[in-house]
């Protein structure tokens, strides 16, 4: 079957599974159509300026409020979000794609967290996971009270059911739930891996197109929300929140899948990375990655994101006389990387689907020694067509600390450092 979606980025969508079930012309009237509960979800400060203001109106079976107490959740073990404060290492990290886990393993305890900063009760920062479930949630549903979560999946279908509707992702799609929104997650392919990014700080948004102009990166129109679609199921179930880094567990006896009709800003939301419109150069030099920019979390530092999730999808590489792939350089900013699909440009081996690179602030970086050779000696009057690839970046302002658990993997590649040290020493001082 199908979905339906509504389509635009932060447009307020109205959306109603019976006829009727929305008011008009008012928020909260006396009595709802249907017997529903009114109940609003704000995502942002009230006051938040129009264009990033998010709040929605849920019309629903029961409220939010009505399940037992929370009790601690002794799951989702790998899911920190705590990252320390004594020095770690500044090399180059990489990791090579975590395997699935043996036991049935669903979307929320199979989360693994791999590195970050800030931290959810300061509002800023980010959690970045890498996930491996084996099973889905049927009778359990989860929310995060500590920030929202841009999905990212390398392997698998994921089907959110929300309480705003169903969105289906494939690898190549990634989906946002904001902050605080419940939902459970079914694996349509029987297992599913990937990357996510829980987003501690200021919602995330399409970055400003400046002298680009009204077209171009991730078009708001190709950002999908779903309609609304409830459940009107009794039983024993369970809701999962994350508040404050901890997990809590209470027992419920309905599906919190109850909305009948909503209208609003606060809403999950897909968008397919295939649409994205890719801006380069089409004279000379390899400009800088935010031009790959799909969405970013601002801080009040203008221009200061506090992480900008760029992609590096197929294009054509048309610049004359350049070192095509990204050029070594060591950044303010902190780079965590991870490979959707195929090959990326700048390294020839190792950087594999499903694995993960960090590179953080003034660590040096960039492509290896084959890459390289390749690159400084291409026919840059033709153009390269990279067809086969996928790979993205979650980069932040504050520096990315890794876990614990992995820098103990056996994932990590101890040999990263390797793929440099094969660069030769070119310089003549008789040849300019
Ligand atoms: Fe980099």
């Amino acid at each position: 079957m199908t979905l339906a979606y509504l389509s635009g980025f932060g447009n307020s969508h109205a959306t109603e599974a019976l006829p009727g079930a929305l008011p008009i012309g008012r928020n909260s009237p006396q009595k709802c159509a249907y017997g529903l509960y009114a109940e609003q979800i704000s995502g942002t400060a009230f006051t938040a300026p129009r264009a990033v203001n998010r709040r929605s109106w849920t019309y629903r079976i029961r409220p939010g409020v009505a399940h037992l107490p929370f009790a601690p959740y002794e799951g989702a073990q790998g899911w920190q979000s705590h990252f320390g404060s004594q020095p770690f290492t500044p090399n180059q990290l990489r990791w090579s794609p975590p395997p699935f886990p043996d036991a049935p393993t669903d979307f929320v305890d199979g989360m693994v967290t791999w590195a970050g900063n800030g931290g959810p009760e300061a509002f800023n920062g980010v959690g970045i996971h890498l996930y491996t479930a084996t099973q889905s949630m049927h009778e359990r549903f989860f929310y995060n009270a500590d920030g929202e979560l841009l999905i990212v999946p390398q392997e698998g279908r994921l089907r959110l059911e929300t309480e705003m509707g169903i969105l289906e992702i494939e690898p190549l799609e990634i989906a946002v739930v904001p902050r605080g929104i419940r939902f459970r997650v079914i694996l349509p392919d029987g297992r599913a891996r990937g990357y996510v990014l829980e987003n501690f700080g200021a919602v995330l948004r399409l970055p400003e197109l400046g002298p680009i102009g009204s077209n171009g990166l991730a078009n708001a129109r190709d950002f999908l929300a779903p309609v609304a679609r409830y459940e009107d199921v009794e039983g024993d179930f369970e809701l999962i929140g994350k508040f404050t880094g901890g997990f809590w567990t209470a027992r419920i006896d309905h599906s919190p899948l109850d909305v009948v009709a909503w209208h609003g800003t606060h809403y999950p939301y897909k968008y397919d990375l295939r649409h994205f419109n890719v801006i380069g150069s089409i004279s000379f030099d390899h400009p800088d990655p935010c031009i790959f920019s799909v969405l970013t979390s601002p801080t009040d530092t203008a221009g200061v994101g506090n992480m900008d999730f760029a992609i590096f999808p197929p294009r054509i590489l048309t610049m004359q006389d350049t070192f095509r792939p990204p050029w070594y350089h060591r950044n303010i900013a902190s780079e965590f990387m991870g490979l959707i699909h195929g090959i990326y440009d700048a390294k020839a081996e190792g950087f594999l689907p499903g694995g993960a690179s960090l590179h953080n602030c003034m660590t040096g970086h960039g492509p290896d020694a084959n890459t390289f050779e390749k690159a400084s000696n291409a026919d840059t009057s033709k153009p390269d067509y990279l067809r086969d690839t996928m790979a993205f970046m979650f980069e932040t302002r504050g520096i990315i600390r890794p876990t614990a658990q992995a820098l103990q993997s056996p994932l990590l590649q101890k040999d990263y450092y390797q793929c440099w040290q094969g660069l030769p020493k070119h310089f003549n001082p008789n040849q300019p």
